[in-house]
């Protein structure tokens, strides 16, 4: 297998996709790129880049001259962050994924592995297991975006036979790099106050209820797809992904179970919204038919293994 490359490689996923496809692939096969000037610490066993995504020229230069064959394209603004710079979020979300696909068409990669979200489904799509095939009305840029980006790596794949392979991720719970301004994030923050201590304010309603999945099946599940034959892969856009459901309420009584004196409340903000228009829970169906996806963790045990490894130096360090 030639090289591969994360762009975006310092965010929530990138950071253990990068640590795993290296225990792989070899450190010196894969290298992570980002925006930032520096490489963090935990990235340091193998090569790193900084690399602008909307820096047309140069990512194809270096994509060329260094043979990269796979790309996994990360570098985007989150739902709660582009809502607060629309048109900034539409160029970022979009015009890299246009010069990935491009090199593809023109015979430079070989696959690519962009992510969508359930942030493609709006408020007119059944909320409870939101099936494959359904009504899509984004109402937030983030979902837009990602809609539109399903739909132009679908083309792509029919009129160019891209070989492209994308997931709707469910809000990503980790422990090993934060979450970066989505509005599922609340539900990593929680573990780091509960640890600390304090009482958690949450910025979603105790009742709003999404789909969540723990950092190691959401990794696992991307290089399973992209290691599948790709006769398997019969969805282009991007296939529904689910792990677990819960509300900020069922999650902090989960807490309380380990940490009794753990106390939370509730004060919804601006991203309440965004959650409101997004399912509650996810059919994943095809997933699991086309190419064999199973869940590991379910609340519980996404719980137990968050309460056991945050490290609120983390934290401590970013702010
Ligand atoms: P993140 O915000 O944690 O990381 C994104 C990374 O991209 C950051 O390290 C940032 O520095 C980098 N970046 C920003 N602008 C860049 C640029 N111009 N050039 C190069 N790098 C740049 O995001 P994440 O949570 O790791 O998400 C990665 C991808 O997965 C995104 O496309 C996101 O939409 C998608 N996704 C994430 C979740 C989730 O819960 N984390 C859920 C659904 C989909
Ligand atoms: N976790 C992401 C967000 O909240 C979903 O794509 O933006």
């Amino acid at each position: 297998m030639g090289k591969t490359i994360i762009i975006g490689a310092c965010g929530q996923i990138g950071t253990e996709l990068t640590l795993e496809l290296r225990k792989l692939r070899g450190s010196d096969q894969v290298y992570a790129a980002d925006v930032r000037a520096e490489c963090p610490a935990i990235l340091s066993n193998g090569p790193y880049v900084q690399m602008d995504i909307l820096n047309r020229e140069a990512v194809r230069s270096f994509i060329i001259d260094n043979k990269i064959e796979q790309v996994y394209l990360l570098a985007a603004l989150l739902s709660a962050t582009a809502e607060k710079n629309p048109n900034f979020a539409w160029q970022l979300n979009m015009e890299g994924l246009f010069t990935i696909l491009d090199l593809a068409k023109e015979g430079h990669l070989k696959k690519i592995f962009w992510p969508s979200s359930i942030a493609v489904f709006g408020p007119t799509t059944p909320r409870e297991m939101t099936p494959q095939y359904t009504i899509m009305e984004p109402s937030t840029v983030y979902g837009i975006s990602k809609l539109a980006g399903e739909r132009w790596c679908e083309y792509y794949f029919n009129k160019h036979n891209v070989d492209v392979r994308s997931i709707r991720y469910p809000g990503l719970i980790s422990y090993t790099s934060l979450p970066g301004g989505g509005t599922t994030d609340y539900a990593v923050d929680i573990f780091y106050q509960a640890k600390l201590g304090k009482k958690f304010v949450s910025f979603l309603s105790e009742n709003t209820e999404l789909p969540m999945m723990f950092m190691e099946d959401a990794i696992r599940a991307t290089i399973e797809l992209m290691e599948a034959p790709s006769e398997k892969i019969a969805i282009r856009s991007s296939y529904n992904l689910a792990g677990c459901s819960f509300t900020p309420r069922q999650l902090a009584e989960e807490i309380k179970t380990h940490i009794p004196t753990f106390e939370a409340t509730y004060e919804p903000d601006f991203r309440q919204a965004i959650a409101d228009s997004w399912p509650g829970s996810i059919d994943d169906s095809r997933a699991r038919q086309d190419w064999g996806w199973k869940e590991k963790y379910g609340t519980k045990e996404l719980v137990s293994i968050m309460l056991e490894n945050v490290n609120v130096e983390l934290l401590e360090k970013l702010h």
